[in-house]
């Protein structure tokens, strides 16, 4: 049998639920020495708990998140309730020597991103944090491809997480404008560009940042003739120099009409280039220089059993995996790791990194000047 690993969620919202598909499905996909079981789910009220508990499959609902991290039966504390809310959770579940995994972005800075790093390696436990979008076996191609030199030195990046959720005036303040879960745009989808950056092309030493809010007044939730002042970024433009010599582009907005999930990067190199695009996750395109430039062009990978662990579910090429399919990759690398094996790809501390870059960023624009990391 299984060793059971007993889940506590806190948060039932967007993620609460990809969360939940993703520990019911790992298990019909993955083969792994651990099962999860979805033991504690706890909400803002009992109410809204138990609503979500029912319909997730959870076998018990709290309304208080600090009740489930004391729970005896809850082994691992997963956090998928607003920014503000992370540290504080993750901090009391490390203190009792309980895994976390938390989603992004960590915390609302760099200083309690970093509280949260020493605490989780004093506790010596396993920490996940949601940066899904790398769980993609398309970037772990585009990273093999850098890493083995197949597109010469690398001479820029392009990258860019624009979405625009936030575009329309009366959109309502809620918690993602929130100045105590920390940064605007850039923490909230910012951070996964950020991230695939480093994914792809190592650290970021120094930045150059121009942060802005567009919209500075929003009518409170259910409130709409209540006006609340906006003091976080909707959205941020930055230069980067990557440590290992490239510079490049990163761009955030959750204003930018149009676009859904434009989380999108390019690397150039000089025999080649790569561009992916979230909104065609399955495809990766690559440019190769060749010598009979009459034949050049970009061709367009298609995921495929070819690049695991795509095969995990689905033995054909071409018929694609989905949003929900990525956390199901994120979800078997925080068991395999509770089991064992290697650290998850994005923990706390590489997490603390890239708010390293989100602070940097802030500071930067402040300032109006270069920061180095
Ligand atoms: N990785 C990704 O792709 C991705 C996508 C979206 C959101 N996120 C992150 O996930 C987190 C949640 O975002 P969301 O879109 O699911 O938000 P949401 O608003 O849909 O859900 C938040 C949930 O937290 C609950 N909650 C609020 N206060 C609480 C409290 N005191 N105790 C317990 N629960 C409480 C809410 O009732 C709700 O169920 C955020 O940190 C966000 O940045 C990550």
């Amino acid at each position: 049998m299984k060793q059971p690993v007993r889940i506590g969620l806190v948060g039932s919202g967007f993620m609460g639920r990809t969360h939940a598909l993703g520990f019911r499905s790992v298990g019909a996909v993955f083969d792994l020495p651990l099962e999860p079981r979805l033991e504690l789910l706890a909400d803002a009220t009992p109410e809204l708990a138990a609503a979500a508990a029912a319909r997730f499959g959870f076998s018990r609902a709290i309304g208080d998140w600090r009740a489930l991290v004391d729970d005896p039966a809850v082994d691992l504390v997963d956090i998928t309730a607003p920014n503000a809310l992370h540290a504080p959770i993750a901090l009391a579940a490390l203190a009792r020597g309980k895994p976390v995994y938390c989603e992004k972005p960590l915390a609302p800075t760099a200083a309690e991103a970093l509280t949260m790093v020493n605490a989780a390696e004093r506790a010596g436990v396993v920490t996940q944090v949601g940066f899904n979008y790398i769980c993609n076996p398309m970037l772990a191609l585009a990273r093999e491809m850098i890493e083995s030199g197949e597109l010469g030195q690398i001479w820029g990046f392009r990258g860019i997480h624009a979405e625009d959720f936030m575009t329309d005036r009366r959109s309502p303040w809620t918690w993602r404008l929130d100045p105590a879960g920390g940064a605007g745009a850039i923490a909230d989808i910012g951070s996964h560009i950020i991230g695939m950056a480093r994914f792809l092309l190592g650290p970021i030493e120094a930045l150059c940042a121009d942060a802005e809010t567009v919209i500075d007044r929003r009518p409170m939730l259910g409130k709409p003739e209540e006006m609340r002042a906006v003091e976080v970024d909707d959205q941020v433009r930055l230069l980067v120099r990557f440590a290992r010599g490239c510079r490049g582009t990163i761009e955030t907005s959750w204003l930018s009409a149009g676009r859904k999930m434009q989380l999108e990067f390019e690397v150039i190199g000089e025999r080649g280039a790569l561009v992916f695009s979230q909104e065609r996750f399955n495809e990766l395109r690559y440019y190769k220089v060749e010598a009979d430039r009459s034949r050049n062009g970009f061709r367009t990978i298609t995921a495929g059993p070819e690049h695991p662990p795509y095969g995990a579910f689905c033995i054909a090429g071409g018929h694609q995996i989905g949003f929900n399919d990525l956390k199901v990759i994120e979800i078997r690398n925080l068991l395999a790791a509770l089991a064992g094996g290697p650290r998850p790809y994005a923990d706390f501390r590489e997490a603390y990194e890239v708010q390293r870059v989100i602070d940097g960023a802030l500071q930067s624009s402040r300032e109006e000047r270069w920061v180095r990391l």
